[in-house]
């Protein structure tokens, strides 16, 4: 019998398209921040139930600290009434990432030892809790 030929490589540009059909299939929340008719960042996250895991949020280098990556996490914690928690993993030395999500109420609540590679470092879980 003739067996499957299995490839795991990295994802190119034109990729993008065949890549966002499977996100979008899998319960992803995918959002874009345009500005001026220009992507300039997104936000993923995952639902499962009552639970959202932020997976990643990303503002382009140039168009940081003006207040862009609020307006997507204000966007995503608005979207549903009915989430009980939220999630996520940071890099420890990430220090505008760890303030975003402070901002919007997250607390450290654990570290996941070596969580990161290149560089190898800690990553913060931080939890929003809606639960009381
Ligand atoms: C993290 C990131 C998305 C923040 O986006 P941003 O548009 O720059 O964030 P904002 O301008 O809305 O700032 C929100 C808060 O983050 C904190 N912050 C932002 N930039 C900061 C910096 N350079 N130093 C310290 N805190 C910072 C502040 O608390 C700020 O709130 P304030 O302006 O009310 O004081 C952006 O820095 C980024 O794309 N980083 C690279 C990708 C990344 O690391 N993503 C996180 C993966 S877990």
């Amino acid at each position: 019998m003739k067996k499957n030929k299995l490839e795991i490589l990295d994802c190119k540009e034109y990729d993008i398209e065949e890549i966002f059909q499977i996100v979008s299939a899998s319960g992803s929340i995918f959002l874009k921040c345009v500005l001026d008719n220009v992507i300039v960042g997104y936000i993923m996250a995952r639902q499962v139930f009552d639970e959202v895991d932020i997976i990643n949020v990303a503002i382009k280098k140039d168009c940081r600290a003006m207040g862009l990556g609020s307006k997507m996490m204000e966007k995503i914690l608005s979207l549903s009434d009915n989430i009980s928690i939220y999630s996520l993993e940071v890099r420890e030395s990430n220090i505008p990432a760890i303030g975003l999500y402070e901002k919007f109420g997250f607390k450290r609540i654990g570290i996941r030892k070596n969580y990161y590679q290149s560089p190898k470092e800690d990553g913060l879980i931080m939890v929003r809790s809606n639960r009381c």
